[in-house]
């Protein structure tokens, strides 16, 4: 068996992570019979600041036909974010209908939470994130600007297909993990979109009987993310509200560098992207520092979309090994003093 995987390493350290990564990648194929072939793009930035655009017009044409793309990260402190996301990787996401953004957050056997009194093992939810519309519906948007009464206006679309997507797929998982959902929202100040979506929370939980469903409001979510993260087992929320809650879910369980998501199609027509939710990290650029972990992860997921669990547990257990051995090398957001290298090297002699 021979998988076709397009890379877009994109900006920044998404570059740095992707790369370090690859021969992670390989190694875990090699091991368990597969293999798999990656073409590398380098689209981004650059590309914009050369030609204009992020990515070639075929983009979306040239990526179909593979069967799993690894993003590393856009966004380039010269250029407004709004034209580099908007020109790449958000039209992927929704070119591909990846309705269902799956992110773990994990506090690890030896990492350190910010958070007192937790340790490893204590944290372990998974938050799935509407993936294609809601806040993020790049349609119906408008502005008035620069006459004195300017106004801009950023819609949100809520469709019963986006919305039942992300629930179901919520649901689903809350039947293989503890079958606890939360289900967060902001309907007290939100009358339609997040009215309407608790009605799909609604109506689905009649179908999963054995899952016990609780709501939040985002705000309050987000302080119990904080005062009780332990508690937490699947949460489901709208596209900007899982944004949010998933660099809380990263940061109470070490660091942005842990953190891995799916993005994925679920009908299974249009391949499915595995990237870490951290972004370029221009603060840290160049210096080989970054954690390339939340991309190991993230290739672990990948590997399980695939049906390759095995190769796939391969490397979330090399990565939790490694956490939780003291004298391994890790990278400055950890508390270490190694870089990106140390830390795959360390990691391959583990597979
Ligand atoms: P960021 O995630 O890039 O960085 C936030 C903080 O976390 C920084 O201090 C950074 O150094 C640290 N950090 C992130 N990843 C790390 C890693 N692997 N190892 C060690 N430290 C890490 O978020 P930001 O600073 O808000 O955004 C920077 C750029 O990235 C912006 O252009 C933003 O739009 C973009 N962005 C892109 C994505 C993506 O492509 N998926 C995600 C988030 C942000
Ligand atoms: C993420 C990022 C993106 C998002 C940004 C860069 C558009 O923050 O993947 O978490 O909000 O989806
Ligand atoms: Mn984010």
């Amino acid at each position: 068996m021979t998988y076709e995987i397009a890379l877009l390493p994109g900006d920044g350290i998404g570059v740095e992570v992707v790369d370090a990564t690859l021969p992670l990648l390989e190694a875990a194929a090699d091991r368990h019979g597969f293999s798999v072939e990656t073409t590398r793009y380098g689209w981004g930035s650059e590309r914009y600041l050369e030609e204009g655009s992020m990515m070639p017009d075929d983009a979306i044409e040239t990526l179909e036909p593979y069967d799993a793309i690894l993003l590393g990260a856009v966004g380039h402190p010269d250029i407004p974010d709004h034209l580099t996301l908007r020109g790449m990787m958000l039209p992927i996401r929704k070119a591909f209908d990846q309705q269902v953004c799956k992110r773990p957050s994990v506090l690890f056997e030896g990492v350190e939470s910010p958070l007192r009194g937790y340790e490893g093992g204590d944290i372990d939810f998974v938050v799935y994130r509407e993936n294609t519309e809601g806040e993020y519906a790049d349609i119906g948007g408008h502005e008035h600007r620069g006459y004195g009464h300017e106004v801009a206006v950023q819609t949100a679309i809520y469709t019963r297909a986006g919305t039942e997507a992300i629930v179901r797929a919520a649901f689903e998982e809350a039947t293989e993990r503890d079958g606890h959902l939360t289900n967060v929202t902001k309907s007290n100040a939100q009358a339609y979109g997040m009215v309407f979506w608790d009605q799909v929370v609604e109506e689905v939980a009649e179908e999963y009987p054995e899952v016990e469903v609780d709501r939040l409001l985002v705000d309050a979510a987000s302080m119990d993310l904080v005062r009780r993260p332990d508690e937490f087992d699947v949460i489901v929320a709208s596209n900007l509200f899982g944004d949010i809650l998933t660099d809380i879910g990263a940061i109470v369980s070490g660091s942005m560098g842990l953190a891995p998501s799916a993005n994925i199609n679920v009908e299974g027509h249009s391949p499915s992207m595995f990237e870490p939710v951290h972004g370029s990290a221009p603060d840290i650029t160049g210096q080989g520092v970054a954690n390339p972990l939340a991309t190991v992860l993230s290739v672990s997921m990948l590997y399980d979309h695939l049906g390759e669990e095995a190769a796939a547990a391969d490397l979330w257990d090399a990565v939790a090994e490694q956490l939780a051995d003291g004298d391994a090398p890790r990278t400055p957001d950890l508390g270490g003093e190694s870089g990106t290298t140390a830390v795959v090297d360390d990691l391959r002699s583990r597979l």
